[in-house]
């Protein structure tokens, strides 16, 4: 089945933290697991205050959350989850295209910044992301990685994407506050 992308909603602040504890619990070593979870809540809450600062994106099958990515101020490319049971069926692949997509022009930049998890290397490499220079302390096996805007994407266009993958992120930035995101009453 074909997965829909879309921008994420204040209303799928569960079903993404969800996934994302879901992933890291199986993915992340346990000596690594605690603060993965909370950077990444820390994240989606960083979202979840200025929506329009980001390009954040949902993978949605049946009405399940099964992917997502979260690129901050549109440069960093700070969180990026995929069912397990989904991996290695194009959906990280469809997420990073239309994130670097949908953030092209936006930052000075010009670029995607983020430190890859060990067992995600491959897949950024696959991508056209090239390792660089960090002055950051990264845990063992993390890499700090980049994608520049001038290079060519792997996939041969953004445009060769099925259609209704072309979203336009839209800022929810006029939602009510009964639609804003609960998120430490999710994680207690
Ligand atoms: C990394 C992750 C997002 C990749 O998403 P995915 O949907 O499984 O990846 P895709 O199916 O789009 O893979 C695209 C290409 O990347 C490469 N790739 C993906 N996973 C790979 C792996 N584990 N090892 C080697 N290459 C890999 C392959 O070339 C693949 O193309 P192919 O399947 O046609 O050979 C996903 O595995 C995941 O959620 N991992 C756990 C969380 C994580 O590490 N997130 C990244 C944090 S920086």
């Amino acid at each position: 089945m074909e997965p829909i992308l879309r921008a994420a909603r204040p209303e799928d602040s569960t079903a993404i933290l969800a996934l994302m504890v879901r992933v890291v619990t199986a993915s992340i070593a346990p000596a690594h697991r605690a603060e993965t979870i909370e950077s990444v809540t820390e994240n989606l809450d960083v979202w979840c205050r200025a929506p329009a600062r980001s390009v954040h994106l949902v993978a949605v099958e049946r009405d399940d959350v099964v992917g997502v990515i979260l690129v901050k101020a549109f440069w960093n490319l700070c969180s990026l989850f995929v069912a397990p049971e989904r991996q290695r069926s194009g959906i990280g692949r469809k997420l990073v295209l239309l994130a670097i997509h949908e953030c092209l022009g936006k930052s000075p930049r010009q670029a995607i910044y983020l430190n890859a998890a060990p067992g995600a290397v491959s897949f950024y490499k696959a991508l056209g992301f090239t390792s660089r220079e960090s002055s950051q302390q990264l845990p063992p096996g993390f890499q700090a990685m980049r994608w520049r805007s001038q290079q060519a994407t792997p996939n041969p266009s953004i445009e060769g994407m099925p259609k209704r993958l072309r979203l336009s992120v839209t800022p929810h930035v006029k939602r009510k506050a009964s639609n804003s995101c609960r998120l430490k009453s999710q994680t207690s």
